[in-house]
């Protein structure tokens, strides 16, 4: 098999760059290991910025978005009996989508499916090679047969556990990690949101998130011990934890219900650099993580695809310059998310080895953050997300 892009793992960065290319018209084969129900059954990402949903509308998949998904002008922050509504609208003139990464995901392989182009599902064995030569390739095993897939170029959309980035020389590689002390304990319920809009909260119990998937649907997390079972967690003991973080007219409030997903999500910073390989070039978790405090993952795995897009439709008219800064300008914006998301995930959650000076200097900056409309105009900026580098 031969095509101009060969794109490894279908989640969200694969298809979006993918759908991108496609209206370029340019060809183009993805490579995935799971099956498309797998892909489908994993509960993420909730939250899109609004760079995310025109990059949506620009592959012309925004249909159902704009249909079902539900904007949101701010958020509140609850920590030490007080609450704070970031007025997002107000502070940026801009606001959030809340709809899930399974719809983004499946208005994506429908598009896909719609308009013919081809996705390699259940992929054994799936390689990468030649790609500090002029023909890179893929290959794998697809029902028992061995394959080969020769491309122009291989995008890495294979996730922070692909074998893309895996490929490259250590030397060729720089890494950066910070790795949490904890993680977050999610469930997802068919009970209506407790708000209607999201809650970060501070508790002296440990971080919680109310947040939600529609109008019927709710998703809550809370800060949990990475030494901790999932199957330890009885629904019943989940809404218990759930209600003493919450405020308590949320938690008289809140409707419970039997969990439809339940799973425990270590926080992790984690950067590569560079992101181009000779013609390899990574995007998404594949070549970055943020703790999902602040929602940023998915966003930035868009925002990389729209410049790699960019890159190889400005190659096919005769220019490398887009290819050539793919990495600078992928990251500048990555580093900025990684940030926030640092930021935003040290002030809200328990760090017990900090002590109470660690809680001191977080009540501090939030009361800080309540009292400076200049603060809160920061952190509305970098929630909504902030531009894609020209
Ligand atoms: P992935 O979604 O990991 O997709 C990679 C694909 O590659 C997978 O389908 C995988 O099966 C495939 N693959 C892996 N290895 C191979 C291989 N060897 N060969 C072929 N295929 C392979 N982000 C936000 O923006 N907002 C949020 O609100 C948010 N909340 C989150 C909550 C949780 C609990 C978690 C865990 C994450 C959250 N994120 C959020 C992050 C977001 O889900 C990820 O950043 C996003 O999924 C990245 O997309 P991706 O396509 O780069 O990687
Ligand atoms: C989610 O709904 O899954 C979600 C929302 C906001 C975040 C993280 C996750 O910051």
């Amino acid at each position: 098999m031969r095509t101009q892009v060969a794109i490894v793992g279908a989640g969200p960065s694969g298809l979006l760059l993918g759908a991108l290319l496609h209206k370029a018209g340019i060809d183009h084969v993805i490579v995935e290991q799971r099956s498309p129900d797998y892909v489908l059954g994993r509960i993420r990402a909730g939250v899109l910025e609004q760079v995310a949903v025109d990059l949506l509308d620009e592959a012309g998949v925004g249909a159902r978005l704009h249909a079902e998904g539900l904007p949101h002008d701010g958020f509140d922050l609850c920590f030490d009996g007080r609450r704070h509504r970031i007025d997002l609208h107000a502070l940026t003139g801009k606001r959030v989508v809340v709809y899930g990464q399974t719809e983004v995901t499946r208005d994506l392989m429908d598009h896909r499916a719609a308009v013919g182009r081809t996705t390699v599902y259940d992929a054994d064995n799936v390689a990468v090679g030649g790609f500090d030569t002029a023909r890179p390739f893929v290959t794998f095993r697809q029902g028992g047969v061995e394959q080969r897939l020769e491309a122009d170029f291989i995008a890495g959309c294979d996730g922070f556990h692909g074998v893309c980035r895996a490929s490259v020389p250590g030397s060729a590689i720089q890494t950066f990690e910070k790795v949490y002390p904890f993680g977050w304990l999610g469930v997802l319920a068919d009970v209506p949101p407790v708000s209607h809009e999201l809650i970060y909260g501070n508790s002296d119990r440990g971080f919680m998130l109310a947040s939600m998937r529609s109008k019927t649907r709710s998703r809550y997390y809370v800060q949990c011990r990475l030494d901790e079972k999932v199957e330890a967690w009885s629904d019943d003991a989940f809404w218990d934890e759930l209600k003493r973080r919450l405020p308590a007219a949320d938690a008289e409030r809140l409707v419970t219900g039997p969990s439809i997903e339940k799973s425990i999500a270590p926080l992790r910073s984690f950067v590569t650099e560079p992101m181009r390989f000779g013609r390899l070039f990574l995007a998404g978790d594949a070549a970055h993580i943020v703790p999902p405090t602040g929602a940023k993952g998915l966003n930035l795995a868009a925002s990389d695809v729209a410049l790699l897009a960019r890159g190889f439709i400005e190659h096919y008219a005769g220019s490398n310059e887009g290819i050539d800064r793919y990495s600078e300008r992928a990251l500048s914006r990555v580093w900025k998310a990684e940030r926030f998301s640092w930021w935003f995930t040290s002030l809200m959650h328990q760090f017990p080895e900090t002590g109470g000076f660690g809680a001191k200097m977080q009540l501090a900056e939030l009361d800080y953050l309540c009292g400076s409309v200049a603060a809160q105009t920061v952190m509305a900026e970098n929630y909504v997300g902030l531009p894609i580098p020209g």
